[in-house]
Order: C-alpha cells, then sequence, then structure tokens
C-alpha cells in the first residue's frame, strides 16, 4: 500500500522504515530542513539501533522516499502523523504541529486519505482531527481519522515496531479498521523478513486491538502514567530502604514475583525521562483536571520524579562535603542507554544543580553528546569514560551504558583523586566496587565502604550486575 507518513523523528523514522521493510511504499516527509537534507543524503539524524540498515534497505529496495510534508500528503491513501506533541508551560500537550498537518492535509490532499495519528495526543484530539478536516476540506474529500498509538521504546524502536506484545487502533469505521489491518497484516501475522535477527526472540503474534478512538487514545496517556508510577513507587520503596537499611533490589525481586505485580519497571534511580513519560503524565494530568477528575495520585507520582535529581545531589553533597570547586565526573547523559535522546533527562538538571553549587563537570556519554552540546553549553565534553574521571573527586553514573559495566577499576582508580562512585542506576553490585577500593554509594542499598584493592587489575565482568538496568524506565 501507499503509505504517508509526517515527522521524521523517532517515531516517524521508525515507522517509515518499517512499513518500508514489511513491503509498503512509503514516503515520509520532514518539516526540518536540514533534517530532510541529512535523510535525503543517507545521513542518520539520529541514533537508534538498527534504524539505519533498515532505512537503507528501505531505500536500496525503493520503497523508503523522502521529502516535504506537501509531497508526503499527495503520495499516500493513509498518512501517520508522527509529529512531536511537546509540553506546554501549563502541562497540556501542544497540539500546534499536529493541527499544522491537518491544515496541510486539507489543503493537499487529492482523494480519501485515512489520517493515523501516532503521535501521543489527548483525548479527544482524533474528534477535533476530524471536524478540522471536514471544516478546511477542499471539494468535499472525505477522510476517516483513526488513533494508532505507538508503544516503541528508544533503543530498541524498530524491534519494537516489528515485534510489538500489541496493536492498539481506535477507529470510528470499518473501512479505517479495514485498512490498518492491512497495514499491519505482516506484522499481525509476523510473515516478513526480520531485519534485525535471523531467528526473531518471540514469534508470538501480536495482540490486535481494534477500538473507538477515545479509547485508544487513552490506552497511551493510561499506559505511560501507569509505568511512571511504578517507577515513582519503587524510587520511593528505595528512599526508605536507605534509612532502614534494606536492599532495594530485593525488595524489588520479592515485589516482582508476584505475577500481578511483575519484576519491570521496579529499578529504583535518578527518576525517569525522555520525550514520553514526563510530558504525558502531565499532559494526563491536565486532561483529568479538564474532565473534572481529581487524579492527584499522578501529582504525587510527578513530584516524586522532580525529587529525584535533588535526591541524588544529596548524596553527592554528603559525599564530597563542600561541592564547590570539586571535579566531578559524569558517565552518561542520555535518558536511557541506547539512545541520543537527551530530551526531559534527568542528566540536564544534575548538571545545573551541581554547576550553580560551584562544581566543574567532565561528562562522557557514548551517543549523546553531540546533543547534549546545545543544552548543556558549561560542561567538559570527554573522549571516554577515564578521559571524564581524570582528576575526579567523585564518578556519577547517570546512564546505565554497557560500555560501563566494562570498567577497568584498576585504571580508574589511577586516575581519579577520590575513589568513589556515586551510582544513580544500581549498575554494580557494592561488594564488587568495594573490592576495587571505592567508595560506592547507590539507590536504596546500604553504602559499600573501600575495602582492600585486589593485587589484580580489571574487575570480572561478572561483578557487574548483568541485566540488571534501569532502561525500561522510559517508553
Ligand atoms: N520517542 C518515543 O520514544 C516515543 C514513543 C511513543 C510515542 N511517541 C510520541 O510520538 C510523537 C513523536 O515523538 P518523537 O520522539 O518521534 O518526536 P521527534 O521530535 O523526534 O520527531 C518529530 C518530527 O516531526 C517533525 N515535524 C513537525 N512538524 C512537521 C510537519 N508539519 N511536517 C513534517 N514534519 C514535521 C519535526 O521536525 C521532527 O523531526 C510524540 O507525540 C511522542 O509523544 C514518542
Amino acid at each position: 500500500m501507499k503509505i504517508s507518513v509526517i515527522g521524521a523523528g523517532y517515531v516517524g523514522l521508525t515507522t517509515a522504515a518499517c512499513l518500508a521493510q514489511i513491503g509498503h511504499d512509503v514516503f515520509c516527509g520532514e518539516s526540518d530542513l536540514e533534517k530532510l537534507t541529512k535523510l535525503q543524503n543517507g545521513v542518520m539524524p539520529l541514533f537508534e539501533p538498527n534504524l539505519e540498515d533498515v532505512i537503507k534497505a528501505g531505500r536500496k529496495a525503493g520503497r523508503l522516499h523522502f521529502g516535504s510534508t506537501e509531497d508526503a500528503i499527495a503520495w499516500g491513501d493513509a498518512i501517520f502523523i508522527c509529529v512531536g506533541t511537546p509540553p506546554l508551560a501549563n502541562g497540556d500537550a501542544d497540539l500546534s504541529a499536529i493541527e499544522g498537518v491537518a491544515r496541510s492535509i486539507a489543503r493537499h490532499a487529492s482523494g480519501y486519505r485515512l489520517v493515523i495519528e501516532k503521535s501521543t495526543v489527548p483525548v479527544q484530539t482524533g474528534a477535533q482531527l476530524q471536524r478540522h478536516l471536514a471544516a478546511h476540506s477542499r471539494n468535499g474529500l472525505s477522510y476517516d481519522v483513526a488513533s494508532n498509538p505507538e508503544f516503541l521504546r528508544e533503543g530498541s524502536s524498530v524491534e519494537d515496531f516489528l515485534h510489538p506484545d500489541r496493536i492498539v487502533i481506535g477507529v470510528d469505521s470499518p473501512r479505517a479498521e479495514n485498512l490498518l489491518r492491512q497495514i499491519y497484516e505482516p506484522i499481525i501475522h509476523q510473515s516478513f523478513s526480520c531485519p534485525v535477527h535471523t531467528s526473531c526472540p518471540s514469534r508470538k503474534n501480536p495482540i490486535f486491538l481494534a477500538t473507538d478512538t477515545n479509547s485508544a487514545e487513552l490506552i497511551k496517556h493510561a499506559s505511560n502514567s501507569f509505568l511512571a508510577m511504578k517507577i515513582s513507587f519503587i524510587n520511593m520503596v528505595a528512599n526508605l530502604c536507605e534509612v532502614v537499611g534494606a536492599d532495594v533490589t530485593k525488595v524489588a525481586q520479592g515485589m516482582g514475583l508476584d505475577p500481578r505485580i511483575g519484576p519491570s519497571f521496579l529499578n529504583p534511580g535518578i527518576g525517569f525521562g525522555g520525550f514520553c513519560f514526563p510530558k504525558d503524565v502531565q499532559a494526563f494530568i491536565r486532561i483529568a483536571e479538564k474532565s473534572r477528575c481529581d487524579f492527584s495520585l499522578l501529582r504525587e507520582v510527578e513530584k516524586i520524579n522532580q525529587r529525584r535529581v535533588e535526591h541524588f545531589v544529596e548524596k553527592v553533597r554528603k559525599e564530597l562535603w563542600v561541592v564547590r570547586g570539586k571535579k566531578i565526573a559524569v558517565w552518561g547523559l542520555a535518558f536511557k542507554p541506547n539512545t541520543d535522546d537527551v530530551r526531559f533527562a534527568p542528566s540536564i538538571a544534575l548538571m545545573k544543580a551541581l554547576l550553580d553549587e560551584g562544581a566543574s563537570v567532565r561528562a562522557y556519554d557514548p551517543e549523546a553528546m553531540e546533543k547534549a552540546k546545545s543544552v548543556l553549553p558549561n560542561i567538559t565534553f570527554c573522549s571516554d569514560p577515564y578521559d571524564a574521571a581524570e582528576g575526579a573527586d567523585a564518578v556519577l553514573i547517570v546512564t546505565e551504558w554497557d560500555e560501563f559495566r566494562q570498567t577497568d577499576w584498576k585504571r580508574l582508580r589511577s586516575i581519579v583523586d577520590q575513589p568513589l562512585v556515586i551510582d544513580g542506576r544500581n549498575v554494580f553490585s557494592p561488594e564488587g566496587i568495594s573490592r576495587n577500593g571505592f567508595r560506592y554509594i547507590s539507590i536504596g542499598r546500604v553504602d559499600a565502604l573501600p575495602s582492600q584493592p585486589p593485587a589484580d587489575e580489571k574487575i570480572d565482568a561478572a561483578l557487574a550486575l548483568a541485566g540488571n538496568t534501569a532502561s525500561e524506565v522510559v517508553a
């Protein structure tokens, strides 16, 4: 089928590339000319594992094109809207990009169009879109509007798109439902050739849930808010553990063994960030407010999250006594590993707090430094974790990149000023680090004092808590 995708960000690019991969003819429209030129020249504007290869394959097969929004609108019978919906100052989702696309569709479409909201939007946006399209439609063209919320996670977007556990659509007409079923057919039956795995980890067919548009829109906001609530919940449990001397890792493990609770999203840390959870929780609060529903539970979720960075900075203060003039190494800037996205990343608030207190910060992130440079002008960006740690009074772990799990502790010990690691993501086992001569402070666990470093060298990778990742902290 000929399909258009509007917006070439994390969601739009993944959607366009994966729809081409499963056999559709896709035209992706992007209004940012710099980004568009990069894409047309085969240059990736963002980092996302596997995405570059899928885009290359789609272009080579002649099934993936990039161009203007107008050309995209003229192309497909189905149009996926994947533009940003950032928060306004009052927490509402800013829908101006969505409205702009609707205006263009009304102006440039030349026949029936199925307009699909993939961007995360407040409930009843579909109804507004329908009204807007009808009001501005030329030549009496007809439209269907559908909701198709996206659940992919940055860092594994291609895999998540191609092997989802569910596909949710909100439709108000059989025609819209049939078209969406046709579009997703190869994914529903997992019958495409997978660009990521030779043998896919889960060939289970996803559940295809068709509902009304309002419910589909609510499913996305309710899901993200629920996951955010789980994170804030375990973060409060971590605070309690710190006071009473319990271990939050064990508590989370014990809780997660209950299938009604489940183990995911029970990793405490420095708080959730990214372009989804913070803004989606805010938007959901506003939706409830405007509907006169008292959802103050979510206000607490947000407040707890906002206090996480301050809680972490308090640990830094407690260890360093005076922060002014101290050299601090920050490992990780992206809001989670395997992405270069720093939007609403806890690292930004953390950096500001440390700089305000007079520390000098040397930071390293495997992928996010380019994007961080524009938002964090007063820190030194380093070539690797050791470069960042040179002469440091403390090493702070802010994003749980795998690279940090391979730390050569002997080397690190020889270059830092003070052997102190403060870990905002509980990447390591306290015993492992302290045996390497470091004082180790983490989240919701007892602080570990340095013990005698071993005669040799590189900590065994097994000391790192393999698999204990907070990467799921954001969708
Ligand atoms: N990032 C995620 O992990 C994720 C996951 C699920 C859902 N979402 C939702 O998907 C939406 C997009 O998120 P994202 O992270 O991809 O955003 P993004 O900022 O990375 O991408 C949006 C793109 O749309 C482009 N754009 C804006 N107006 C346009 C127009 N009129 N024509 C063409 N292009 C236009 C922008 O230039 C930008 O490149 C948001 O609503 C977000 O909440 C994001």
